[in-house]
């Protein structure tokens, strides 16, 4: 037995400095040497090693990021050596006087040359993270600077944190080409950094949060500066913060000669720096990179707002020192907003799917952060209205991100007094139906079931690749079949036949046969597809999944009242209000029963049998299942009314722990939720349909 734990001690080690490794390749290096799955068997193993020796865990073993389940404090925490800001540099000129003062400041002539290096100013929030002998023991918000606050289990549960400081190689492949420098980890050090999210997963976030009904994040920026200060860890854990490390507080024991010789040296610990600086003799230089960098943020997967300089001898830092928060060794040089000038030629009005009508700018066309914009959203009249844009009005339009332009502001300067204010007509501009603003919403829509521009929007959603994607009526030829009369929805569409098709412009018998096919193929589509394609106001294609788990069947879908559609989890009360209408309204009832009449399948692949016998119960799956798949398990709960969640709390009614259980099940064992084996699983649900899982 003492041999035995001496071997999982011995092991245990093993699987941590590997686990570890393979991190810093992932995270760090970016060039991870193994799969997922074969990370997951070692993650695994040492969970396994852990559960049988309690007493062996370590506070800093890879399983221990949301180990301890205490919730996030905000405590203040004071930080050793304070957070500085940087002053700002506008444009080339502003920069160039910011180099000539360095050198005043040095008592240098104005031809010598400095060697500064240059890094991308990452728009995110800043944090310092203190090691002790190479342990994690804080993380901090910078809070005023010299005071920030406790975030230490949130920045725990960020996988580019390291727990522990590496112990670096003697040879060194960095991320920047250099050699590894020869420095443990010292005694004490308060390492800085910006944390951030990358765009794909700024988005994933809005449209989780869009489909459960939570507020949505305006920018990345916001979105993790809202992650790090959580007061459940477990949500930060969801989330896939990132960070890059660029800056030193206190430190002990080890120092350092220069900013590169700081970033390779936090390199060399595991500390993720970015990739993306140069060392530069002179301020021309850096001038190039900031040009370079004014168009290569595009391409970047986060938001830069400017590139950060920094005076790279550490000995001419202390020489230069600072002037009240800000140190004179370092600027950041902001780029110039991505906004222009232009004039708006005229506002119309967009009807949406949902009947919502959407003021547009039309704007003479202008290009913006290198692609021509000549329409600006205005969102509503009450927008129109804050911001006081005139059909003629000189305006600065701005694009934020991925998102359609906006306007920022009109240039009232400019006005000669001929511009047009606009109002939002009382009625719609397709149908001419008396639009309505229900209280309390922004937004104004067209109540006619039967306007032509819903219909045909509605139509193109009906068709889209993520609905019933029924890919040759793309865009034009659609609108073709609309304007011969063909179809009017999405129902006259099973309708069509050869002979009508045929005679149509440009289109033979073999287009036509195309088209058939592809209708065609669109009736054996999953409920799910189907029931996103109805373009119901929030239900997306999350939601429209949740529903088709739940009810198997159209027909069970439209008999559920609002009480039921609120007991499904996920299905908050507005989308219950939305779905709940909408199947009711006679226009909805007619369209759906020409469907079924047409063929199109509305119940689910298993058939869609449902029960209600879990309802309530949520589910926590952990580890390898052997008979059967996690997303077959997950459908099978869902099927019955049960929840699945993927993290474990005292919510949790049952984890069901397979092969090589994760950190769930630890957790599980902490708060005393019941843990099921596979086979107990099973029996719990011995008469359920289970059908293989569907796409
Ligand atoms: S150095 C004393 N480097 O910009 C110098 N800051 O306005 C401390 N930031 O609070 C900062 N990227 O949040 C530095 N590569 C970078 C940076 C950077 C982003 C942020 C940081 C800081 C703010 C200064």
């Amino acid at each position: 037995m003492a041999d035995g734990r001496a071997d999982a001690e011995q092991r245990a080690r093993e699987l941590r400095e590997k686990l570890r490794e393979h991190n810093y390749r992932y995270y760090v290096l970016d060039s991870p040497s193994i799969s997922d799955a074969a990370y997951d068997r070692l993650f695994g193993e040492l969970l396994g090693i852990e559960e049988a020796y309690p007493e062996l865990v370590t506070p800093d073993s890879p399983t221990q990021r949301v180990g301890a389940g205490l919730p996030t404090t905000f405590a203040p925490i004071q930080h050793r050596v304070p957070m500085l800001s940087l002053d700002n540099a506008f444009g080339e000129a502003e920069l160039r006087e910011w180099d000539g003062r360095v050198k005043r400041l040095l008592g240098l002539a104005a031809d010598t040359i400095i060697e500064y290096l240059a890094e991308l100013k990452i728009d995110g929030l800043s944090v310092s993270l203190t090691y002790i002998d190479g342990r994690l023991v804080t993380g901090a918000t910078r809070g005023d600077g010299v005071q920030g606050e406790d975030v230490t289990p949130n920045i725990r549960t960020m996988r580019v944190v390291p727990l522990e400081l590496r112990a670096p190689a003697t040879t060194g492949a960095l991320p920047d080409g250099g050699d590894t420098p020869s420095a443990g980890a010292p005694p004490l050090i308060e390492v800085r950094g910006e944390v951030f999210l990358t765009h794909a997963e700024f988005a994933r976030i809005n449209a989780a949060n869009e489909e459960a009904g939570l507020p949505t994040f305006a920018n990345p920026r916001n979105a993790a500066a809202g992650s790090v200060r959580q007061k459940d860890p477990t949500v930060t854990a969801g989330r896939r913060l990132d960070a890059f490390f660029y800056a030193v507080g206190a430190v002990e024991g080890c120092a350092f000669d220069s900013q590169q010789h700081l970033l390779r040296t936090y390199s060399a610990w595991g500390l993720k720096t970015n990739p993306n600086l140069l060392l530069c003799p002179g301020i021309d230089e850096v001038l190039a990179f900031t040009r370079m960098w004014a168009e290569g943020r595009e391409r970047l997967p986060y938001d830069i707002d400017g590139v950060v300089v920094k005076v790279n001898s550490f000995g001419l830092q202390r020489e230069l020192g600072f002037v009240s928060r800000s140190p004179r060794w370092a600027t950041a040089y902001k780029f110039p907003a991505q906004q222009a000038r232009t004039r708006v030629l005229d506002i119309k009005v967009q009807v949406g799917m949902t009947g919502a009508l959407t003021p547009v700018a039309v704007l003479e066309p202008v290009a913006l952060a290198g692609v021509q914009v000549a329409r600006a959203t205005l969102h509503n009249q009450d927008e129109i209205r804050r911001k006081d844009v005139r059909i003629g009005d000189t305006v600065v339009v701005q694009r934020a991100g991925e998102v359609i332009p906006e306007i920022v502001e009109v240039v009232t300067s400019e006005r000669r007094g001929d511009e047009l204010a606009y109002q939002m007509p009382p009625e719609c501009p397709a149908c001419g139906a008396r639009a309505m603003r229900p209280d309390g919403e922004a937004v104004t829509r067209c109540p006619n079931p039967a306007c032509p521009e819903k219909l045909r929007q509605r139509l193109q959603h009906y068709v889209s690749r993520d609905a019933m994607d029924i890919e040759s009526l793309g865009g034009k030829r659609l609108d073709q079949l609309v304007s011969a009369g063909l179809v009017r929805d999405a129902a006259d569409l099973y309708g069509l036949s050869a002979a009508r098709l045929e005679p149509l412009e440009r289109m033979g018998p073999r287009l036509a046969s195309n088209i058939l096919e592809a209708i065609e193929r669109s009736k054996t589509r999953p409920l799910n597809r189907l029931i996103y394609a109805l373009g119901i106001r929030h239900v997306g294609e999350h939601t429209a999944e949740v529903l088709a788990d739940r009810f198997g069947t159209l027909a069970r879908l439209r008999a559920a009242s609002m009480e039921e559609l609120r007991a499904v989890y996920e299905i908050g009360d507005t989308t219950a209000r939305s779905v709940h209408g909408c199947l009711r309204e006679p226009a909805t009832e007619d369209l759906l029963a020409r469907l079924e009449a047409a063929g199109v399948r509305t119940e689910a692949a298993d058939g869609g049998q449902r029960s209600d016998r879990l309802a309530g119960k949520t589910f926590v799956f952990t580890g390898t299942l052997t008979s059967l798949t996690r997303q077959h398990a997950e459908q099978t709960v869902k099927r019955a009314g049960g929840r699945v969640s993927s993290s474990v709390s005292r919510a949790t009614t049952y984890v069901v722990s397979g092969e090589s259980a994760g950190s769930k099940l630890v957790r599980a064992r902490e708060l005393g939720v019941a843990v099921l084996s596979e086979e107990d699983f099973l029996a719990m649900l011995e008469d359920e349909p289970r059908t293989p899982a569907e796409a």
